[in-house]
């Protein structure tokens, strides 16, 4: 298809987007990269490649659409069972990602907030995410955030632990622990609950992502490969979730 006759089916979308209730959080499971490169006769980190270039596109469409957190999957927890090359590609992307985006990401407002186990990442990978995370830290217009080196059970794990310890050292007391007190020791304390999770690729699963978070968030499985999402198809997903009844459990009267 022409370059004009995406761009004018894109902004249909978009005009067409703004028109309802733009979600406050967008989570993203982004999966498909190697069998997107697979399918083409290319090695998978080609794939994780033009991945990053779909991150670009959903962070221009967060920008252009006014939603004001967006949380990328990146890297998994489980994700360090690969072969050692594709995890050393991984790293050196995410440094490629952090250099080239930052000065971007600073000028349009982006707050880049980086989790997980980072002590895990190579010293390079989290060198560069850190001074991202600190040259971005004044954006105010859209948090990214990134979990890198993730697993939601290490993470509510975690948050247990913290809990105790503080009990342990009499700051906590066992009746203090609810549901509120157990979510500022996510990572994601601070951050509303994602609204919408869209999968690419066509898995139906969580694979250890914000389970605690996503508690009622809209689901939607995209069969778009994540280096094919593009900001027409995360317009679609927004579409598509604005055409969802969120219940809560209630009944209507
Ligand atoms: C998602 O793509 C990126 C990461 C998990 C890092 P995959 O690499 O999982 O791609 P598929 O699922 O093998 O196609
Ligand atoms: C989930 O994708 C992790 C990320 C997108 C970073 P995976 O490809 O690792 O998940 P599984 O193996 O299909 O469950
Ligand atoms: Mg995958």
């Amino acid at each position: 298809m022409p370059d004009t006759e995406q761009t004018k089916i894109r902004e249909r979308l978009l005009a067409e987007t703004l028109q309802g209730e733009v979600p406050t959080h967008v989570a993203i499971i982004m999966d498909g990269n190697g069998r997107w490169a697979e399918a083409r006769g290319l090695p998978r980190w080609e794939g994780h490649r033009e991945g990053a270039k779909a991150v670009r596109e959903a962070v221009i469409a967060c920008l252009e659409l006014g939603v004001r957190h967006l949380t990328l999957y990146a890297f998994s927890n489980e994700n360090w069972l690969r072969p050692s090359s594709e995890i050393s590609a991984l790293m050196d992307l995410l440094v490629e990602y952090a250099n080239s985006e930052e000065s971007e990401l600073r000028e349009r407002g982006v707050r880049v907030n980086v989790f997980g186990d980072l002590e895990r990442l190579s010293p390079e990978a989290r060198e560069a995410v850190k001074r991202l995370g600190a040259a971005t830290g004044s954006g105010s217009v859209l948090s990214l955030n990134l979990a890198l080196s993730y697993g939601s059970r290490s993470e509510i794990a975690r948050a247990a632990r913290r809990l105790v310890a503080a009990a342990l050292a009499g700051r906590l007391k066992p009746e203090e622990v609810d549901a509120e007190r157990f979510e500022q020791e996510l990572y994601t304390a601070g951050s509303p609950d994602p609204d919408l999770l869209v999968r690419t690729s066509g898995e139906q699963r969580l694979s250890n992502f914000l389970l605690w978070q996503v508690a009622y968030a809209e689901l939607l499985v995209t069969p778009v490969l994540w280096p094919d999402f593009d900001r027409a198809h995360f317009f679609e997903a927004i579409l598509d979730y604005q055409r969802r009844e969120r219940r809560y459990g209630r009944v209507e009267v």
